[in-house]
């Protein structure tokens, strides 16, 4: 009886003094295992007398049974402290400030696209688009730009294949639409064409914006009010002027360029013109009629303007130092 007093204090302290769950086991084995202290006793229950024998049986399984809950319980302790461990370990504050909550801004471009397409769609002009890569039918033949006429070399061409290209201009647009479309046509087409040219004032790639108006009375004077409307608002200056100076295109006749009125002098700010019979012909429309001004804008220069941007290269290098100033 002694020695089972023994054990049991041993068990309950040697559990007590356990901090790692794991070890539980192997301690619990010592003691109530198949080798352990206890079943050492059992086996020696037969020394004893068939007086002494059940007290002494039951006592030991008493025993077993409080170092078994004496057990369970420490597991549970030793369960509960590892879990508050990691608990606090992988807590977290959710109300520290996020990291990378810097807000993007659009692009300059962008910017002025979408200001270009709400003033022309403020006046009746819906908005147009067509493919960059486009065949050359709609980027030089259905303007009046046939095959070997020399005002194909007014353009520098990327060539996709022979008869595919990255469209130059917004121009085959026009076609697309007025293929699509019966007059009145009202449309602005803005999007990227591609040039063989780079520098600080040419980029391979840039935007331009390609204004078209077909109606039966439509004339040259319509052209210059709208184009000097759009500049005024776009540019937020009501004495803004805007002047033609002849030119030539294939597809407009008669063609001029427009510069408008810029800090004392005249800057160029695009092409225009009547759009040529020959044009509306191609889409079976009837130029008896019909008559239409059609004219291109370039955006960079626009928004180089607007923003007072002297290298139009800084556009295209997402330098974020240059970009963060349009947030
Ligand atoms: N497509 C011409 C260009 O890119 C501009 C233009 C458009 C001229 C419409 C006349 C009419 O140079």
């Amino acid at each position: 009886m002694e020695k089972l007093e023994q054990i049991l204090n041993q068990g309950l302290s040697a559990f007590e003094a356990i901090d790692n769950p794991a070890d539980l086991d192997q301690v619990k084995s010592r003691f109530i295992g198949k080798n352990g202290a206890l079943t050492e006793l059992l086996k020696g229950l037969g020394k004893l007398s068939a007086e002494e024998r059940p007290a002494a049986g039951a006592r030991i399984n008493e025993v077993k049974d409080k170092l078994e809950q004496a057990l369970a319980v420490r597991r549970d302790a030793l369960r509960e402290q590892q879990l508050q461990a990691q608990l606090a370990k992988e807590s977290l504050d959710v109300s520290l400030p996020g990291r990378g909550t810097g807000r993007g801004g659009m692009h300059p471009v962008s910017r002025t696209l979408e200001r270009i397409e709400a003033l022309f769609h403020s006046i009746g002009f819906e908005i147009a688009q067509g493919p960059e890569i486009e065949t050359d039918f709609y980027n030089f033949t259905a303007l009046n730009i046939p095959e070997n006429h020399p005002a194909r070399a007014m353009h520098d061409t990327f060539y996709v294949d022979a008869q595919h290209v990255l469209r130059t201009h917004t121009s085959p647009v026009q076609v697309r639409y007025m293929e699509e479309n019966q007059p009145p046509l009202k449309i602005i087409a803005p999007g990227r064409v591609f040039r063989v040219d780079s520098d600080a004032t040419h980029s391979p790639m840039f935007h331009q914006v390609e204004g078209l108006w077909v109606d039966e009375e439509i004339s040259f004077a319509n052209l210059k009010g709208v184009v000097q409307d759009f500049l005024q608002r776009f540019f937020e200056r009501d004495d803004l002027q805007v002047r033609f100076r002849p030119s030539f295109f294939p597809f407009t006749e008669p063609s001029a360029e427009m510069d408008m009125s810029w800090n004392g002098g005249w800057l160029e700010i695009g092409g225009c013109g009547m759009v040529h019979p020959n044009v509306l012909k191609h889409v079976n429309i009837d130029s008896e009629k019909y008559i239409g001004f059609a004219f291109g804008l370039g955006v960079e220069r626009l928004a180089m303007l607007r923003y007072g941007v002297n290298d139009l290269r800084l556009f295209f290098e997402n330098d974020l130092k240059f970009l963060k100033q349009f947030n």
